[in-house]
């Protein structure tokens, strides 16, 4: 059974560390994350932007693929499949699909309407046991086609988006989603233990991809709890891909196969996840 992101995040808020969230796009996706954490014993958060829950055929495949294989694989660790930046509407209908977990990224609205929203979905989603992520201060980058310039959220706003029920919160403290620019300032670890100070419950660091390490541990002393990972994945799966097609591998024999062309890019992900849970400090995190 697939269980909501909050015990998960809360433990490893207390013990110091972070649990990693993946974005998937597919099968080849969701089976890497699932098989490598499994094989690392370590709880993990799968997720999909409404994006990439439309490529794969809407939020209810997207729900059922997670739990199917999560169930045909005989996944032990807890697993969690979660929106990613939904919209009202979006986070309204995978808390019907059976999503156990919900970012509504209000970020870009009024501050009040954000407030009332996310209080709305806080309701709707606790009914059902689903944990819920909101957002302030937009996080820079493109996500889906929606951008923002990198923003540093302000900490009034963070007390009141955490006073709304939620149970973790995204903010801006310079993250920038995709490959960070070569004069990239770093993170605000200033503005972060503010937050931190105020808010006092796990804080989403998204944008993932490419962040040093030792800017990861610091953040995650000052109460990061969940890193997002998406960027880095991609990367990994085309590379692989292109070297295989490069040495002419899928000429060969049965090598234009699925099974057999995707399974270098699959690969790929397992190692980039192993990567990141080592560097999370969330490895082992199952038996912890
Ligand atoms: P990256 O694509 O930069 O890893 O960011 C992922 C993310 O934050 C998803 O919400």
């Amino acid at each position: 059974m697939l269980v909501n992101a909050k015990e998960m995040l809360d433990k490893a808020y207390e013990n110091g560390y972070a649990i990693a969230h993946f974005n998937t796009n597919n099968l080849e996706w969701t089976r890497a994350i699932l098989e490598a954490c499994e094989q690392k014993q370590t709880a993990v958060i799968i997720a999909a932007s409404e994006g990439a829950n439309k490529y794969m055929g809407g939020y209810k495949v997207v729900a059922d693929l997670v739990k199917n294989l999560h169930d045909s694989l005989d996944i032990t660790v807890p697993v969690a499949i979660h929106l990613d930046h939904g919209t009202y509407e979006g986070a309204k209908a995978c808390i019907e699909a059976g999503f156990t977990s919900v970012m509504f990224d209000g970020s870009s609205l009024p501050l009040e309407e954000n407030l009332e929203k996310t209080r709305e979905i806080v309701e709707l989603a606790h009914a059902k046991g689903i944990s819920v992520e909101a957002e302030v201060g937009g996080i820079g980058g493109e996500e889906d086609g929606v951008t923002s310039a990198g923003e540093l959220a302000d900490v009034d706003e963070c007390k009141k988006l955490a006073s709304c029920g939620i149970d973790f919160i995204a903010a801006g403290i310079g993250n920038i989603h995709g490959v960070y620019p070569a004069d990239w300032q770093g993170l605000n670890f200033d503005r972060l233990s503010e937050i931190s100070d105020a808010v006092n419950m796990p804080i989403v660091l998204h944008g993932g991809t490419g962040i040093p390490e030792d800017q990861i541990k610091k953040a995650i002393e000052l109460g990061v709890s969940k890193i997002n990972v998406n960027t880095e994945c991609q990367l990994a799966f085309a590379k692989a891909t292109r070297e295989y097609i490069e040495a002419g591998k899928d000429k060969e024999g049965k090598g234009f196969d699925p099974r057999k062309l995707l399974a270098p890019g699959t690969n790929a992900i397992k190692e980039v996840v192993y990567q990141k849970l080592d560097m999370f400090g969330s490895e082992g995190s199952a038996n912890k």
